[in-house]
């Protein structure tokens, strides 16, 4: 039974007159870049996410760049990021022109914590950027305080996590996006809500803020040819927005359908000690967006699994505190140990929700097997 990582075909299958009728109202109107269509999806995630301001952007990298644009750094400023993520968080800051400081992260949940944080902050910091890894949010409580007490920003990247929560320490259950001064999320194909190509959307509870970035999106100005700022174009393309807006009615039971495939994966490969599945914090609303479990062999198991035809992903290779074009920034092996070694160890399995009980118990079967256990 072929089982990919992802399958995109599975999910238009179950929403094409949706998704079809939507694209043909944007052909219709030949209205193509923001406009209507792009205003409706931004009110209609503002109040799926539970924040006061929702800005569409053109990715979920310029969701993150549009935001550290509008602290207007100085030559210097630093950013703190984890090294285990993916590149864009800490490609943004550096192209904003700050320079991204790394932090290492929990071997439990993949995430940065404030313990973790803490030691990097200096008097150059002006913000945090938590990354809310695979679908599952930082823990945003100790984070924000820390940032709080140091008069510094923090902006959520919840690019994996969009419906992802928390309940704060005062009972409130909070969704990513909701609790830094900004949250950021990505549209791209392979995410819980994906577009049909690139997409990102900011969010905060500032309305200055707000008005900042969407000015930063068209070049810095809100009328044409007058420009406050030096932005760039970072605009959501009406089909984009389209697509988001027929999916959203089924992000919900898509979710339901990730979390239902990640349970049966933990029981299953429960009494398998090569394996450590993701730990969910208590209180966590986690999306899933990625299964990843820690394993031994990982190398081999990755290749058994795609010999019998399943896919799989390595999410990331390389920490990005060793990446080559951050060298001059002086990371050494041996310095954020826990993400030099989950590198070598992390799998994502498929998760995706068209999956299935029986294709989520194949998975889980052949790892067991691979393993030697019955
Ligand atoms: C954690 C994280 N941050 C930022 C991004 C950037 O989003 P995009 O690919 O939409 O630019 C991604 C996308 O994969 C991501 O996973």
């Amino acid at each position: 039974m072929p089982i990919p990582l992802i399958d995109l075909q599975a999910q238009y299958a179950t929403i094409r007159p949706d998704v079809d009728a939507a694209l043909r109202r944007v052909v219709e109107s030949q209205q193509f870049v923001l406009g209507p269509e792009v205003e409706a999806l931004e009110s209609e995630l503002a109040r799926y996410i539970g924040v006061p301001h929702a800005v569409s952007c053109a990715s979920g990298t310029d969701a993150l760049l549009l935001p550290l644009l509008a602290m207007s750094p100085d030559p210097g400023d630093e950013v703190v990021v984890p090294a285990f993520t993916f590149f864009a968080t800490a490609g943004a800051a550096w192209n904003a022109g700050f320079r991204p400081v790394f932090a290492d992260v929990d071997p439990h949940t993949f995430n940065v914590t404030a313990e973790a944080i803490e030691p990097h902050l200096t008097e150059r910091t002006r913000a945090i950027i938590p990354v809310h890894l695979f679908g599952q949010m930082a823990e945003m409580d100790p984070i924000q305080a820390l940032a709080d007490a140091r008069g510094i920003q923090v902006i959520e990247d919840a690019a994996q996590a969009l419906g992802a929560s928390l309940t704060l320490p005062s009972g409130t259950v909070a969704s990513a996006g909701t609790i830094g001064q900004f949250g950021s999320f990505s549209f791209f194909p392979t995410k819980n809500l994906g577009a049909f190509g690139e997409g990102g959307l900011i969010t905060t509870s500032d309305p200055e803020l707000a008005d900042r970035v969407a000015k930063l999106r068209v070049h810095g100005g809100r009328q044409m040819y007058h420009h406050e700022m030096v932005g760039t174009n970072s605009r959501l393309h009406s089909l984009q927005a389209a697509v988001l807006r027929a999916k959203l009615p089924s992000l919900d039971s898509w979710q339901a359908g990730r979390r239902a495939n990640a349970a049966m994966y933990d029981e299953m490969l429960e009494d398998v000690p090569e394996v450590l599945p993701p730990t969910r914090l208590e209180g966590y609303g986690h999306v899933y967006n990625q299964y990843t479990v820690r394993a031994r062999r990982r190398d081999e198991l990755r290749a058994a699994l795609a010999d019998d035809g399943i896919g799989t992903g390595v999410y990331y290779p390389v920490p990005l505190h060793l990446q080559a074009c951050f060298g001059e920034l002086g990371g050494r092996p041996g310095t954020l140990p826990v993400s030099e070694s989950l590198v070598s160890e992390v799998l994502s399995l498929p998760v995706y929700p068209e999956l299935g009980p029986e294709r989520v118990a194949h998975v889980a079967e052949r790892i067991r097997a691979f393993y030697g256990h019955p």
